[in-house]
């Protein structure tokens, strides 16, 4: 067992011959062409292209019934004309980032496990939330929302009972991240955002990572930006036990006070849920 005294960082999984989680290449250069206004289709296409799996996968999605269209897609630029820059995003997104959930044999943990499931449903919740509130940052949040846990896979890769200790626990929240602290000397929001640096990934996705399980801020711009995050997490957990497709609602009270510092309502919440649902349902068949 790892001790508080050890103050964990990403250099003591080097130094215990541990492997951290490998950014997706074609991840990081999809997030600069997408950036840059002046690309357009052509170089999102080939960008797309140097991944062969993404290629087949995208087109396979294009061509789903979510999109509703009549004629076959057959290449990736009218994919994209299709599906948009930002619908080719989700899609990418939630592929790359669950093949890194595929190195774990844990149920909970796994490409299929729990804890996929919940980074996706607070990536929809992230971008839905984002939509109505702040629209031009929905695929910084959506990707944040895919990777805010991710220190948890690391967490489990230097402690094999992590996942136990969790779920027996029913840790969730502060008192999780309390319990990490005690035995990790850190804990997965900290940890996560010191990966995604590493990675390269933009700062604020890293900052929003690092805090979302801050205690609730009011007023400042910035503690409003990442209460964002934090309420997608808190949505996707009220909502997981019996999320019921086409229906919106929260199995558990949602916190007024953090519903309150990003400005939305109950009415505004159960939207935000309904526009979620539309995105786990594009999520369920990648
Ligand atoms: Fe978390
Ligand atoms: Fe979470």
């Amino acid at each position: 067992m790892v001790t508080r005294s050890t103050f964990l960082t990403l250099d003591d999984f080097h130094k215990r011959n541990l492997s951290l989680p490998i950014c997706p290449d074609v991840f990081i250069r999809l997030i600069e062409v997408l950036e840059d206004p002046k690309n357009n289709v052509g170089d999102l296409a080939r960008t797309i292209i140097s991944d062969p799996a993404l290629t087949t996968q995208v087109l396979r999605v294009s061509n789903s019934a979510f999109f509703g269209i009549s004629r076959q897609v057959c290449s990736l630029e009218e994919a994209i004309l299709r599906i948009g820059f930002k619908g080719i995003w989700i899609i990418a997104a939630a592929l790359k980032t669950q093949e890194l959930y595929q190195i774990s044999t844990c149920d909970w943990l796994g490409s299929h496990g729990a804890l996929w499931e919940h980074s996706t449903r607070t990536a929809a919740f992230a971008h839905a939330l984002c939509k109505r509130l702040n629209p031009l940052f929905c695929d910084i949040y959506f990707t944040a929302g895919l990777l805010h846990d991710i220190g948890k896979l690391m967490l489990h890769q230097l402690e094999p009972r992590y996942s136990e200790i969790c779920q027996n626990g029913k840790l969730c929240g502060y008192d999780l991240v309390w319990r990490e602290m005690e035995l990790f000397g850190t804990h997965h929001a900290k940890l996560g955002a010191e990966l995604l640096m590493h990675w390269n990934l933009p700062d604020v996705i890293c900052d929003l990572v690092a805090h979302h399980h801050e205690p609730v801020g009011q007023g400042e711009p910035l503690q409003r930006t990442r209460n964002l995050l934090r309420v997608a997490n808190e949505m996707a957990r009220s909502s997981e036990p019996t999320l019921v497709p086409g229906y919106a609602f929260f199995n558990t009270p949602l916190d007024t006070e953090l519903l309150d510092s990003v400005g939305l309502d109950m009415e505004g919440s159960l939207a935000v849920g309904a526009e979620a649902q539309r995105i786990m349902r594009l999520l369920k068949i990648i």
